[in-house]
């Protein structure tokens, strides 16, 4: 959708130019210019780090130096610190106008690799934490939706569920990858996933701050059984809940060699058994409605 059109004219001792601004973001401005016949100088970006695109809508537009002629669908993209460019155009010719600020652009691209980086070392560590973290993210969603969930706080439970376990990066191979039965020294080492992740979301990956609040209670049980702080009741966020109720299933009915398997039905059983005393009542009932759904559920 683009934003309130404005139009403004303005007097140039080459010409009128009409501008009409078609959509303003605080990385992205997007315009309309539209020319008398004459020569203009189409602009480089001031600010330090920017791309500006010019790209013909209607008309002509000659490149005066390069005597080159631009049809519309051509496109001249200017950079900051660039020089402006000499035209030439003709009557009523339109230009579509991109304005970029790269800074902007940057700390989102930033974002965004970091979380690629721990996406993969999730799944360099451990293929398995990383299917598993990609099956509860996917339950999660389909909970998360018949709960109402949208916008920031839907995006936040996602990637929370992604990377639930990321902590487990730094467990050892030895205790991760044990066949038997942790034992209580090596299980108080696998607990500090929950913790020790923190380093690889707060501030690394967007909203991060957020994302682990849920992540660190995800292990957090009502009754206050759980870990790492023991938390009890509404101190555990309904965001937790629902990944903890996800992350519930799919540790019990997945197939990991060394773990007896449970059924579906088996699995459904014990959470009910312990719904509202571990795990939220309604993020268990939820569960079930999205199994049954989907028909892997009688
Ligand atoms: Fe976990
Ligand atoms: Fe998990």
């Amino acid at each position: 959708m683009l934003g309130r059109e404005s139009m403004e004219t303005f007097v140039t001792v080459y010409g009128n130019i009409t501008v009409r601004k078609l959509f303003a973001g605080p990385e992205l401005e997007v315009l309309e210019y539209e020319y008398d016949e004459g020569y203009f100088y189409l602009v480089a970006p001031r600010s330090d780090s920017g791309v500006k695109t010019y790209e013909v809508r209607t008309g002509t537009l000659r490149l005066v130096a390069e005597g080159k002629e631009l049809f519309p669908g051509d496109l001249v993209a200017l950079e900051s610190g660039g020089e402006d460019l000499h035209v030439h155009v003709n009557k009523g010719t339109r230009l579509l106008v991109h304005a970029y600020r790269v800074h902007a652009l940057r700390g989102t691209l930033e974002r965004m690799t970091a979380t690629d980086a721990v996406l993969e070392a999730i799944q360099a560590k451990d293929n398995f934490t990383g299917e598993h973290s990609l099956r509860v993210q996917h339950l999660v969603r389909l909970m998360a939706l018949r709960m109402g969930y949208s916008g920031k706080l839907l995006r936040h439970l996602l990637d929370a569920a992604r990377f639930h376990d990321v902590g487990k990066v730094f467990v050892p191979d030895d205790i991760l990858n044990k066949p038997d039965r942790l034992t209580p020294e090596e299980y108080e080492v696998m607990k500090r996933h929950v913790i020790d992740g923190d380093s690889l979301i707060r501030g690394k990956i967007e909203d991060g701050e957020h994302v682990w609040e849920i992540i660190v209670q995800h292990h957090e049980h009502l009754d206050g059984s759980g870990y790492p702080q023991g938390l009890k009741g509404d101190a555990i966020s309904q965001s937790s809940g629902i990944l903890a109720v996800a992350d519930a299933f799919d540790a019990m009915t997945a197939e990991r060699v060394y773990w007896p398997v449970k059924s579906v039905e088996d699995a459904v059983e014990e959470l009910k058994r312990h719904a509202g005393l571990r795990y939220d009542r309604a993020a268990v009932s939820t569960l079930i409605e999205v199994l049954k759904d989907k028909g892997i559920l009688e």
